[in-house]
């Protein structure tokens, strides 16, 4: 399996030995173990907000300190101002296709992001579960791709383009530290599932991946372009958002806050289960999260429709 991953990897320009990386029960579980095993109770982790739904918590269950820095184009000045003033142990990014915003760091960002990180000897943990999840050109390589010093650990799923129960993911860096996060693995749960590996590796090898990821995207891109539809059609008076180059969200906008909780209930009570923003970002009161990969494009023209309704009436009674 180590040795197919290490292959596979060359296609996104990452050169590491099977040796470098740790099979995991899903990229969680790389996040977990770094947490758990390589962070320092106390110590400050930076992040983008908003962040992945289990990120915080998990490096905040770990006993670390959390601190989240807003808008992508200032992140490298707001780095460099936090240092200036404390320590941080490291910078969580996920730089393509985010989740929840959708956003993509072109590759000046990239490479600015990794200068100020390195200069400032602060590693990086890159969570790259949606890469392959192109839906108009490949993005950018990797920030680990762009690595030189081995200072960034880096994260990958099968979750998102084969089986989110198969739960295989990966964690590739230095070889000492890889070492070290097996022996936490080895102690969590003594290594992850051989059938799903042997599936994993036969994913890879007999090249299936491949065909299927690209199904994956032709599917994904139609559903895309359905619900950039739906939303220009219900939305538009009252929210903002911006079209996704690939992965499964997009992050809308409110022109105003809406009255979040109260927006949940009346949604639920018609089917319709919300992402509000708060859940990535502690009191967001103006984002949803919609994913366009799961729910029929029939459900989605229903919520979507549904929720705007709601969304005006609440506001008018604001
Ligand atoms: C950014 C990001 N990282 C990691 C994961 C975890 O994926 P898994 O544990 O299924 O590999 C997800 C799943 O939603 C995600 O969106």
């Amino acid at each position: 399996m180590r040795q197919q991953l290490s292959h596979f990897l060359k296609n996104r320009d990452i050169h590491v030995s099977p040796s470098a990386i740790l099979i995991t029960s899903g990229s969680l579980q790389a996040l977990q173990l770094i947490a758990g095993g390589l962070l320092a109770k106390g110590s400050t982790i930076l992040y983008e907000s908003p962040s992945y739904i289990q990120s915080v918590p998990v490096f905040e269950s770990a006993g670390t300190v959390t601190v989240g820095l807003t808008g992508k184009d200032a992140i490298t000045q707001q780095i460099h101002k936090h240092l200036r003033t404390s320590d941080a142990a490291l910078f969580y990014a996920n730089p393509t296709f985010h989740n929840p915003t959708g956003r993509i760091w072109d590759l000046a960002e990239r490479q600015q992001l990794l200068a100020t990180c390195q200069q400032l000897s602060l590693p990086i943990i890159e969570d790259d579960a949606y890469y392959d999840l192109w839906l108009d050109t490949p993005p950018p390589p990797p920030l680990k791709a762009l690595d030189s010093q081995g200072t960034v650990l880096y994260m990958g799923t099968f979750s998102k383009s084969m089986s989110p129960g198969l739960r295989i993911g990966w964690v590739a860096g230095p070889e000492p530290v890889i070492n070290r996060l097996a022996d936490s693995k080895m102690q969590t749960d003594y290594g992850a599932s051989s059938i799903s590996q042997y599936v994993a590796e036969q994913w890879l090898s007999t090249g299936i991946n491949v065909q299927v990821t690209e199904r994956i995207r032709s599917a994904l891109k139609e559903r895309r372009d359905k619900v950039l539809r739906y939303l220009d059609a219900y939305f538009t008076p009252i929210a903002t958002w911006e079209r996704p180059a690939g992965g499964f969200y997009i992050w809308l906008k409110m022109h105003q806050s809406i009255p979040i909780n109260t927006l949940f209930e009346k949604a639920f009570q018609q089917g319709i289960l919300l992402n509000p923003g708060q859940i990535y970002e502690r009191n967001n009161t103006q984002h949803l999260r919609i994913s366009y990969a799961y729910a029929s494009m029939d459900q989605m023209q229903y919520g979507l429709k549904k929720l705007a309704e709601f969304i005006r009436d609440l506001q008018k009674i604001l």
